[in-house]
């Protein structure tokens, strides 16, 4: 047991280790002492909550932790990095389930039941936002690990009154957050269990009606949701840790939100709404001739070109092509041409993706460059290759009002002097958008597997 002096200067030191760790994770030189820091902060988090005064039943914390650590420790090593997005969407929606449940015993609670006057009504109001936060940020991330994953279609679902019914909805859940204030007798449940229910209802709308383009949006909201139920859950328990640590999450993930919300061009309030009052666009249909080319053709306009940038996206990391890639740039480099790579803020399927996959591989950070510092050079380029990315150089975005992506900005390989694009087929990206790319005059398909595909090119680069 430990007194509550000590748990407090735990709490305030392992506070100043997750500030620490968030700071480390903003820079990949130094990410991994970012996550060291996490892990320990965490651990002095729960070995001093547990060693708390008020902590008993032990053996059913233990066995619970114990289960939970196997569980995590398999699933965590299984996990492509390509999955990992689905992971996080789902280890979200734990976070809202359990301030649900926080929230329901809390207020069952017979501490609670004996508070009165401005503090009950506080507690009430901590109990009421809690649940409505959790209830939205668990059936919102179910359904976007359903999106991730493809169990749900990526599209969004849209109907005719689902504005109105969004607006129906906010009402009742503030007509029964009343209620709910001012019953003292049974029914005060019942509001909870209906105001529940909407929230469920509200998160699934909610990230049902977000497009593909959108989703990484709707992760980084995620993150930021399930950190405020987490401080939110901090309030109901009077646990400061849980606080800070729900804030620092809350705030940092509405910060990424903005920063991608930018990045692709969306208003952050159109997308927090779930596409209130936008209408569904489809975009042009495409016609006109696709040229392919062997490996042989591709490796000869390498082996000519004298600057090549180099646009990985989403196939990249499916293939794991990111070793036979470093080799091509090394050989291409040999030859003395400039090589570089442009990043797009999106390209894969969780923030950082593409960064992480070239770090990986030994990639040298200073010919990795993002897509605003890049765009400007491609006129001047003689090879723009794309290996695995689709939406994130969809012409579409700047040529077509009707792009569903229109707006959002995007690497313009197009403006280079030829382009080599490397996917499997003609199928679509991520947001379900054909491309226009493709059937433009300086660009040639190379089929294939992204990692079979470089490897036998390699054979052919001098
Ligand atoms: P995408 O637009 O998703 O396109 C990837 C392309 O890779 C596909 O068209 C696919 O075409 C090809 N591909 C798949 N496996 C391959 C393989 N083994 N070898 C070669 N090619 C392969 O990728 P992107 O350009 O990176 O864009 C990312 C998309 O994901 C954006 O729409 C973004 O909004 C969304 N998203 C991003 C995130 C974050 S945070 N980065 C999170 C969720 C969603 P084939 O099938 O024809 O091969």
């Amino acid at each position: 047991m430990i007194s509550l002096q000590v748990q407090i200067a735990a709490y305030v030191f392992a506070s100043i280790l997750f500030i620490l760790s968030l700071s480390g994770l903003s820079s990949q030189e130094t990410a991994k002492k970012g996550v060291v820091y996490g892990i320990i902060g965490m651990i002095i988090a729960i070995l001093s909550t547990l060693l708390g005064e008020s902590i008993n039943g032990y053996v059913y914390i233990i066995i619970a932790m114990v289960v939970a650590s196997i569980i995590g420790i398999i699933v965590a090593r299984r996990v492509e990095m390509t999955a990992m997005p689905e992971l996080i969407a789902l280890l979200h929606s734990f976070v809202g389930l359990a301030a649900v449940l926080v929230g329901f015993s809390t207020f069952i609670d017979p501490a609670s039941i004996k508070l009165e006057g401005a503090e009950k009504s506080i507690h009430l109001v901590e109990i009421y936002i809690g649940i409505l936060i959790g209830a939205i940020t668990f059936t919102g991330s179910i359904i976007a690990w359903g999106k991730l994953t493809g169990k749900i279609s990526s599209k969004p679902f849209v109907f005719k009154v689902k504005d109105i019914l969004n607006v129906i909805l906010v009402i009742a859940v503030i007509v029964l957050c009343v209620l709910f204030m001012q019953d003292n007798g049974d029914n005060a449940m019942i509001y909870l269990y209906i105001m529940t229910g909407i929230a469920c209802i509200f998160g699934i709308m909610m990230v049902m009606s977000i497009g593909g383009a959108d989703m990484p949006v709707v992760i980084s909201m995620l993150n930021s949701l399930s950190g405020w139920t987490a401080a939110a859950s901090g309030f109901m328990l009077g646990n400061d840790l849980l606080i800070v640590v729900g804030a620092l999450v809350g705030s940092s993930g509405a910060i990424l939100s903005i920063i991608m919300c930018k990045a692709m061009n969306r208003s952050f309030f159109s997308v927090i709404s779930g596409g209130f009052g936008q209408e569904i666009k489809t975009g042009k249909k495409l016609e006109g001739k696709v040229k392919s080319i062997n490996f042989e053709e591709a490796a000869e306009i390498l082996n000519d070109a004298q600057s090549v940038i180099i646009v990985p996206g989403y196939g990249m990391a499916v293939a794991k092509a990111q070793y036979p890639v470093f080799e091509m740039v090394e050989k291409l480099k040999k030859q003395g041409k400039n090589v570089r790579f442009a990043i797009h803020p999106v390209a894969g399927r969780l923030p950082g993706h593409m960064n992480v996959l070239l770090a990986e591989a030994n990639v040298p950070y200073d010919i990795v460059l993002e897509m605003d510092e890049i765009n400007p050079d491609l006129p001047e380029t003689d090879v723009a290759m794309v290996i695995g990315a689709n939406d994130t150089v969809n012409p579409g975005a700047q040529e077509d009002m009707s792009s569903p992506i229109y707006g959002m900005p995007v690497v313009e390989v197009w403006k280079a002097k030829r382009v080599i694009v490397m996917k499997r087929s003609m199928a679509v990206g991520y947001a379900g958008v054909e491309n226009p790319l493709f059937y433009k005059e300086n660009t040639d398909m190379l089929y294939g597997d992204a990692k079979a595909t470089i490897i036998k090119l390699n054979e052919g680069i001098k």
